[in-house]
């Protein structure tokens, strides 16, 4: 790959770095696409439960990822430009239905893209130098991989909106103000922070954990009768695994339970 890194951590957890650093990990058709190839594989890994949680982040000191690439994009057709934002869906919909929790861990500049990037994993930390943006109407488009949507769910669409419009840049500080990112750390805490919570969240059963975040990810927009009735075929399915078994046994055993297999 020329523009991710890939690391395997202990206790099953991933790390995947985007590293076009000289471009401030803009994401042109070739990240876009190594993005696809390598999420791919991962979910692979994934759904074995050898990979048991992801953690996104930038490569450098400054930029998580300053959006898509303006000088790519600049003389796109109208064609080319849906097609160039159909890609990148398809980025933000591997990551949301990963088939882990994926954390971004947010270092530096989460600009148009970038931020999308973010809203498609599951949580969001940052480190106090982050910052976010939606520069795209600034630059005569909108935002094209799913940023009002998801955005606008997150943290509302009064707040959504007025990023979108006013194209300002808000700190880590603010971004945690408005549910953007879920906690802020000193910059050199930030990795060890995210694998600390990766490795809380790969300390739970991954069977239930993977069901938790498809139920989660199902029930956007649906009614709450309807949404809860999604949750009992996947609650009931629980009961038929070994992790399950184990797990409440050793309780009522008042034991430590075994390590979880995803079983
Ligand atoms: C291409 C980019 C880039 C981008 C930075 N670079 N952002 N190249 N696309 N989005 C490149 C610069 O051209 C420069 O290359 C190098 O990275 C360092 O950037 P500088 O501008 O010199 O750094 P600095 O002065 O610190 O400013 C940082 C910055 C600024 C504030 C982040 O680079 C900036 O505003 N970037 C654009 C951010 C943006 O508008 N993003 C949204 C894009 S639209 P050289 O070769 O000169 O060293 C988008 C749409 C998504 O994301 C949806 C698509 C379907």
């Amino acid at each position: 790959m020329k523009y991710l890194l890939y690391e395997e951590k202990d206790k099953n957890v991933g790390v995947l770095t985007i590293n076009r650093p000289e471009a401030l990990n803009a994401l042109n058709s070739g990240v876009i696409a190594e993005l696809q190839t390598c999420l791919a594989e991962l979910a692979k890994k994934a759904e074995e439960h050898s990979l048991r949680c992801l953690i996104l982040t930038g490569a450098g000191e400054k930029s998580f990822v300053a959006g898509a690439d303006i000088a790519e994009m600049r003389s796109m057709t109208v064609e080319e430009g849906r097609a160039f934002g159909l890609e990148g869906d398809k980025v933000m919909e591997a990551l949301e239905d990963f088939p882990c929790p994926v954390i971004a861990a947010v270092n530096g500049f989460a600009l148009g893209g970038g931020l999308e990037l973010t809203l498609s994993c599951d949580i969001r930390i940052a480190s106090t130098k982050a910052s976010f943006a939606l520069p795209e109407t600034g630059l005569g488009i909108i935002p094209g991989y799913g940023g009002i949507q998801r955005l606008s769910r997150l943290v509302g669409a009064g707040f959504a909106k007025e990023m979108v419009y006013t194209t300002n840049r808000i700190k880590a500080d603010a971004a945690l103000s408005i549910g953007l990112v879920n906690h802020v750390y000193e910059p050199e805490a930030l990795m060890t922070e995210a694998i600390a919570l990766a490795e809380k969240i790969t300390s739970n059963a991954p069977c239930a954990i993977a069901a938790a975040k498809k139920v989660a990810n199902a029930s956007v927009g649906l009614e709450l009768s309807k949404s809860t009735r999604l949750e009992n075929p996947a609650f009931g399915a629980c009961f038929a695994t070994e992790d399950q078994k184990e797990a409440m046994a050793a309780f009522v055993e008042k034991r430590p339970h075994s390590p979880f297999t995803g079983k």
